[in-house]
Parts: structure tokens; sequence; C-alpha cells
């Protein structure tokens, strides 16, 4: 079991807060209406999942909050800046400096270890642990030499989640990162996000359409029609070991 944060993460600081956040893709006929309007508000150290049905706007949310997308509309406040008034200079060193992704795919470099898949973002951090620091947070302590097609696809999301978090990103944003594992494998990787969570204090936010893991977050923003529709807080944080699906 890990020591406890030396101190506990605020969480009532807002660190990401949306208002009024619209997307459409295309024009004319063809548009789509990804968000319609999402109000949200992300506190510090909070563990969040997002959960909707397919084509209910959550990657595209994230993906605005991750400095990945532009939205058509509405303003996403990163602490107290106005993200959506960034150039793409200001988004690239905003993704660089304060944002951790993981997708549903691992992308790492096939030809590179553990270590050097995840050396290449400590690299050019400023603040970064090192890989063997990071590698041994998502328990692959055992797998730093290891090259991807050598490990299973549960290690590999680790792996990535490794990559993610060794610069000490303020947020974590995972999207489906569960979506291409089995349950048993799958748990590792929540584990893994849960760890990173409690013991680095990172806001993390889970998309995933599987409402059993929602038990591991400390709120549940559920979203439809591009729309956010209710937010519950968990009572308690379940172990993802103890969630089954
Ligand atoms: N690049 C894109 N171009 C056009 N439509 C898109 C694009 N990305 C997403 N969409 C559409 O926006 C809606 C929301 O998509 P998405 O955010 O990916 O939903 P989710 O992640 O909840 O499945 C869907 O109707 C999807 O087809
Ligand atoms: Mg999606």
């Amino acid at each position: 079991m890990a020591d406890p944060p030396a101190t506990a993460p605020d969480r009532h600081a807002c660190v990401l807060s949306v208002r009024g956040l619209t997307k459409v893709y295309g024009t004319g006929p063809l548009a789509v209406q990804a968000l319609r309007g999402v109000d949200l508000d992300l506190g510090a150290g909070e563990l969040v999942v997002l959960l909707g049905p397919s084509g209910s706007g959550k990657s595209t949310l994230l993906n605005i909050l991750g400095g990945l997308d532009r939205p058509s509309a509405g303003e996403v406040r990163f602490r107290d800046a106005a993200l959506t008034a960034f150039d793409d200079r200001g988004l690239t060193r905003y993704r660089r400096d304060h944002v951790g992704f993981v997708f549903q795919f691992y992308n790492l470099v096939p030809s590179l270890t553990a270590r050097e898949n995840v050396s290449l973002v400590t690299e050019i951090a400023a603040d970064p642990m090192t890989p063997e620091e990071a590698l041994h947070m998502v328990g692959l302590d055992a797998r730093l030499d290891h090259f991807p097609a050598q490990l299973s696809g549960g290690e590999q999301q680790r792996v990535a989640i490794a990559r993610a978090i060794a610069k000490r990103p303020d947020l974590l944003l995972c999207d489906e990162p569960t979506g291409a594992l089995d349950s048993r494998t799958g748990v590792l990787v929540l584990e893994a996000i849960e760890r990173v969570n409690r013991d680095l204090g990172t806001l993390s936010v889970v998309i995933t359409h599987n409402a059993v893991i929602a038990g591991m977050a400390d709120r549940v923003v559920t979203f439809g029609d591009g729309l956010v529709q209710s937010v519950r807080a968990n009572p308690v944080r379940r172990p993802p070991a103890e969630l089954s699906w």
C-alpha cells in the first residue's frame, strides 16, 4: 500500500472550469453538434469518471480540455487563464506543461523499450520523475527493458500511463483506457490511474462507457446528447479490484 501524499490535494480549488461549451463539426446540412452547452467544474485532486453512450460528446470534451481541439463557442478556464483564448503556441505549451493523455490504443514507439518510451517525455519536461520512478508507479519495475511487442496489452497501457505522468502533469486525461482490454488486465490499468491520482494528487478524468468503472471515482459525470445529464458524488471510492465487468 502506498503512503498517503504529504499534503492532501485541496479539493476546493477549481482547476478546470467549463462554461457554455459547444462544438459543431462541419457546416451546413452535414453539421454535427457534438457539445450543446456544457457547464462543468473540475477540482484539484479529483478522480472523475465521464460516462455516456457512444457519440455523446465525451471525447470531444476531453480533447478540448486537453488543448487538442478548440470549441465553437463557450469558455474553458485552466486556473486563472482562459484556455479558449490561447493561440496555437499557447495550447502547445499548455499540453506540454500541464496535460498527460492516455488513449484506448497505447501509441508506444515499437522500436523503443518501456524505459525509452518514457524517456521521450522526461527528456523535454521541466521537472520530470525518472522513467524508472514513473514505471514503478504503474507496477512495471520488472519490465523496464522490454519492448512493446514483449508486453501484454495491459502492460503496454501502463507504459503509456507512465509516459503520461512522468512529467508530473496537473491533469491526466484518459479516453477509454480499458476499451481494448479484458477486465482482469483492465483492473490493473485502472489501479495505476487510481494510484497516480492518489499519490500525486493529479486531477484525473477517465472516459468510459462501462458504468461499473464509475465506482472508483470521486464524482461521476454522465453525458448524453452533447450535454451533462447528471453529476453525482460517490460517498466512497471503490478500489478497481472490487469492480468487476
Ligand atoms: N472530427 C469529427 N468530425 C465530424 N464529426 C465528429 C468528429 N469527431 C466527433 N464527431 C461527432 O461528434 C459526436 C460526438 O463524438 P465524440 O465526442 O467522439 O463522442 P463519444 O466520445 O462520446 O463517443 C458524434 O456524433 C461524432 O460522430
Ligand atoms: Mg469517444
